[in-house]
C-alpha cells in the first residue's frame, strides 16, 4: 500500500524521486488523519510557495485513485485515506503467499554463526543458555531470508585448565563418581585443585606439564581429556534436546590445535608479532586497545590464537559473507582485538566479522533451584519451567490431551520468549511469576492466542480459506488493525536480521496476538452469515500461520491446544 501511495504521489511531483517521497511519507498519529501523510514543506523551496498552498494545489490536481477513499489538505500535509476494502484485499493477498515475511536476499550466501560454545568440564549455565537461544533465533531469521547458515558450536575444549583437571583426577578423582555425576563431579575436583594449589605451588607446574603433553599428542593425556569431553557433551546435548536445537559443527577450540602454528608463522611473516617478556603479542595501542596475546612464555597458544585459526579455517571452508559470534558483553575486547588482527593481516573480509553481545541474567524474587555449590544449570531451569507449566495445566485444564508435550512446548517457550523480549544487551530478569503468566507479555500468552485461533478453526471445521471473500465486511477497526499488524511482517524480519535483534520478532508476535484477541472479542466469528464468517475465518487462518511462523523464528513451538 505504501508503495502504491508513493507511486501515486510521484506521478504528480517530478522534482522528487520515489525514494525521497518514501522517506518523507509518514504514518499519522491519529486514524482521523488518514493512513499516510505527505508533508509539503520541502516542496516550498522548489515551488516558491507556502506549503499549505502546495498541498491544496496537489489535492485539486489529484484525481482519486481506486485504492484511495479520500485526500485531505491538513496544514501543509496531504492526508491520504486508503480505501479500506481495497486495503484489506491487498494485505490478505500479500500475506497469503508461501514464506510470507521471508525473501531470497540471501540466496547463494553463507553465514556462520558461532554460538552456545560451552566450556568442557564446566556446567552449562544460564549465560550459555542466552547465547544458545539468541544464536538459534538468528539462524532461523537468516534462513528465512534465504541464507545458508552454518551453526557452529565452538566448544571450549582446549587450554591449560585441562592440565589441571588431569592432575586433579589422578590425585583425587574417582572414576565411578565421574561416570555417575558427570560435569558436577569434574567441577568438584577442579575446585579441589585450586584449593590445593594455594598450598602447594608445584601442582601448577604439574598441570602445565600435562597440558604440554596434551599439545604434544601424548596418548594418556588425550584419552583422559577425551573422556572429560564425552561426559560433558552428553550433558550439553541433553540441554539442546530439551530446547529442540541442533548444530552443524562441534569443532571447538581443540579442532584448531594443529592450525595455530601456521597462524603464528603468518603473523611473523607479516611483521605483526612482537616479543614481550618471552611471550608474543600483536600491539594494538595505535587502535586504543591492549595488545592481542598470541603465545605465552611457554610457547602455548591461547583462546585468541585459536579464534584466529578458526576464522581462517571457516573462511576457507564456508566462504562466509558474515561470521557472527554470540557471546556475553564481557568478551567485547577480545573480539575487537582479534578482528583487528585479521584486518592487520590484510584480509579485506575483516569487516564481515560481527560480535553480537548480550547482557547478564539476573534473578528477581523467587529462588531458582540450584545444585550443590549454587551453580545454576540451564537444564534445571528448563525442567523447572516445564514442571511448573505441567502443574498449571493440571489445575486449569486436567483433561487436555498430550499434557506432557504441551507442558514441554510452553515451558520452554516461556523461557525463550522472556530471553528474547528485550534488546540483547539488556539484562534478563528472571521472575517465575512474570515469565509464566498466561495474561502477561509472555510466551504462554502468544502460544495461548495461537491455540485459540486453532480452536476457532477446529470448531468451524476448516483449515484453509481461499481468497474469494467479500472484503467489504472486514473494514471494522479491530479487523483492519489486525491486518495492518500482519502486513508489517516482511519489514520486521528484515529489520531483525539487520540489527541481529530477535526482540523485534517477539514484540511483533506480541502485537499480532494482542490485535487478534481484540478482534476475537469484538468480532464474532462463527456467525450464521456465511459471507461474514468466511471473511473472518480468513483472518483467523492468516493470524494462526503468522504466529506460528514468528514464534518459530524465536525457536518456540506452538501446541494446537492448550
Ligand atoms: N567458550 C567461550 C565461553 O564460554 C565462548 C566461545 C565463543 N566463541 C568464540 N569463537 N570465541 O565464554
Amino acid at each position: 500500500m505504501k508503495q502504491k501511495v508513493v507511486e501515486f504521489i510521484s506521478s504528480y511531483i517530478e522534482e522528487l524521486t520515489n525514494e525521497d517521497i518514501e522517506k518523507l511519507l509518514e504514518i499519522p498519529p491519529k486514524p482521523e488523519m488518514g493512513d499516510f501523510a505527505f508533508p509539503c514543506f520541502r516542496l516550498a523551496k522548489i515551488y516558491r510557495k507556502a506549503p499549505q498552498m502546495i498541498a491544496e494545489d496537489l489535492k485539486n490536481q489529484m484525481e482519486q485513485a481506486e485504492f484511495l477513499s479520500k485526500i485531505e489538505n491538513n496544514g501543509g500535509y496531504l492526508n491520504f485515506f486508503v480505501d479500506k476494502e481495497q486495503f484489506a484485499k491487498e494485505i490478505i493477498k500479500q500475506s497469503s503467499v508461501p514464506n510470507f515475511g521471508g525473501s531470497t536476499e540471501g540466496e547463494g550466501q553463507t553465514i556462520c554463526i558461532d554460538y552456545s560454545s560451552p566450556n568442557v568440564a564446566k556446567n552449562f549455565h544460564v549465560g550459555h543458555l542466552r547465547t544458545t537461544i539468541i544464536g538459534n533465533s538468528l539462524y532461523k531469521i537468516f534462513s528465512k531470508l534465504g541464507y545458508h547458515v552454518e551453526r557452529i558450536n565452538h566448544l571450549g575444549d582446549w587450554g591449560t585448565q585441562f592440565g589441571k583437571l588431569i592432575v586433579a583426577y589422578k590425585k583425587w578423582g574417582n572414576k565411578e563418581e565421574i561416570e555417575r555425576d558427570g560435569v558436577e563431579a569434574l567441577m568438584k575436583i577442579y575446585v579441589k585443585f585450586h584449593e590445593e594449589a594455594e598450598k602447594d605451588e608445584s601442582l601448577n607446574d604439574e598441570a602445565r606439564a600435562w597440558f604440554a603433553k596434551m599439545e604434544q599428542g601424548n596418548e594418556e593425556a588425550l584419552s583422559i581429556w577425551q573422556w572429560f569431553k564425552d561426559i560433558s557433551l552428553v550433558e550439553y546435548k541433553r540441554t539442546y534436546k530439551l530446547l529442540n536445537m541442533e548444530f552443524d559443527s562441534y569443532n571447538g577450540e581443540s579442532f584448531y590445535r594443529d592450525k595455530t602454528g601456521a597462524v603464528v608463522e603468518e603473523l611473523k611473516e607479516k611483521n605483526l608479532l612482537v616479543e614481550s617478556e618471552g611471550a608474543y603479542i600483536v600491539p594494538l595501542d595505535e587502535y586504543n586497545m591492549a595488545p592481542c596475546l598470541i603465545t605465552k612464555k611457554d610457547g602455548s597458544s591461547i583462546y585468541a590464537t585459536r579464534d584466529l585459526a578458526a576464522v581462517l579455517y571457516r573462511k576457507k571452508t564456508y566462504n562466509f559473507s558474515k561470521c557472527i559470534y554470540v557471546t556475553g558483553l564481557e568478551q567485547k575486547l577480545h573480539f575487537a582485538q582479534f578482528f583487528k588482527v585479521i584486518d592487520l593481516m590484510g584480509y579485506d573480509w575483516a569487516d564481515q566479522l560481527v560480535h553480537v553481545p548480550y547482557g547478564l541474567v539476573s534473578l528477581e524474587g523467587g529462588k531458582l533451584s540450584t545444585r550443590n555449590g549454587n551453580v545454576i544449570y540451564a537444564e534445571d531451569i528448563l525442567r523447572e519451567s516445564i514442571d511448573k507449566i505441567r502443574e498449571i495445566i493440571e489445575e486449569k485444564n486436567p483433561n487436555l490431551p498430550d499434557k506432557d508435550e504441551v507442558a514441554h512446548k510452553v515451558g520452554i517457550g516461556a523461557i525463550i520468549f522472556n530471553d528474547l523480549y528485550n534488546q540483547r544487551i539488556k539484562d534478563v530478569i528472571f521472575n517465575w511469576d512474570k515469565i509464566l503468566n498466561f495474561d502477561g507479555e509472555t510466551g504462554p500468552y502468544v502460544q495461548y492466542t495461537y491455540a485459540r485461533a486453532a480452536s476457532v478453526l477446529r470448531k468451524a471445521g476448516i483449515d484453509q480459506v481461499g481468497e474469494d471473500i467479500d472484503y467489504s465486511v472486514i473494514t471494522d477497526d479491530a479487523s483492519m488493525n489486525l491486518l495492518k499488524e500482519i502486513s508489517r511482517y516482511p519489514e520486521v524480519v528484515k529489520d531483525a536480521s539487520e540489527k541481529m535483534e530477535p526482540f523485534i520478532i517477539s514484540r511483533f508476535a506480541m502485537s499480532v496476538a494482542q490485535a487478534f484477541n481484540k478482534f476475537y472479542h469484538e468480532c464474532q466469528i462463527n456467525v450464521e452469515d456465511e459471507t461474514i464468517k468466511m471473511a473472518r475465518l480468513k483472518i483467523v487462518v492468516l493470524t494462526k500461520t503468522i504466529l506460528k511462523d514468528a514464534l518459530s523464528l524465536l525457536g518456540i513451538d506452538c501446541p494446537e491446544q492448550m
